[in-house]
């Protein structure tokens, strides 16, 4: 499997990641029991920061693993503020896909606008954990016009196991059952209470999909240069009480 989401890196400014490189890696060593083998670390980026691919770089000359590639990307929090700074974006791998999230309450007003400079400026955008995003859980169907623009989705294995609650963990099933997830990755910071186990979310992922692509192909495709195409994403028809009409 791959894992295109995770806090991996000991010790790097503006994350919240391991404090040191024994728990580094303490995760990867539980990553690769649970299957994983390839492995993007993606710090937080949330301002412009003209070092942070250095930073990055620094901190990833200081971790390995026998049986796992890692590679350097970014999680980056998109606001009108780091857009300015569109030159320092750091992608997944040597792709052009952009991990990016937003304000966890809500969807920035502009978010169109936001995602249209970004592809514009030659970038693909995949959307991190939506499921955790309050107007994705209030109507997932917010999510169809940002898909439909070509915005690709990372689930959280810790929303499949409902470590962050139920209404994040319904809105995961959500997304997979209508054909609006792309990726399942960890998004882990330590390798205890915030490790969320890939095997484990792709067990829970097959009630509801075909899981193996969103863990193994797809991301693949993402680190080798693709251009990943996806389903058509299906509209999402609140169950209701519909005995009651009668
Ligand atoms: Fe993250």
């Amino acid at each position: 499997m791959i894992d295109l989401h995770t806090h991996v890196l000991p010790n790097l400014v503006d994350d919240d990641g391991p404090k040191d490189l024994e728990i580094s890696q303490a995760m990867l060593d539980k990553a690769y029991s649970d299957g994983v083998t390839k492995i993007v670390a993606t710090p937080h980026m949330l301002k412009p920061n003209p070092n942070r691919r250095t930073e990055i770089n620094e901190a990833m000359c200081f971790l390995h693993h026998e049986n796992i590639s890692l590679f350097p990307g970014s999680e980056i929090f998109a606001d009108e503020v780091i857009l300015k700074d569109l030159e320092n974006l750091i992608p997944l791998g040597n792709s052009n896909y952009l991990l990016i999230e937003f304000h966890r309450a809500e969807l920035p007003h502009n978010v169109e606008e936001i995602i249209f400079l970004l592809q514009t400026n030659g970038f693909e955008c995949i959307f991190a954990h939506p499921e955790r995003n309050g107007s994705i859980v209030r109507n997932p169907n917010n999510l169809l016009p940002l898909i439909n623009t070509g915005v690709l989705c990372q689930v959280n294995a810790g929303s499949l196991l409902g470590s962050y609650g139920k209404e994040s963990q319904k809105t995961a099933q959500i997304l997979l059952e209508h054909n609006m997830a792309h990726f399942i990755a960890s998004d882990m910071h330590s390798a205890n209470h915030r490790y969320y186990s890939l095997k484990e979310a792709v067990a829970v992922a097959e009630k509801y999909t075909d899981p193996l692509a969103l863990v193994t192909t797809n991301p693949k495709t993402i680190l080798t240069k693709g251009y990943l195409e996806v389903s058509e994403p299906k509209e999402y028809k609140k169950k209701g009480f519909w005995f009651l009409k009668f």
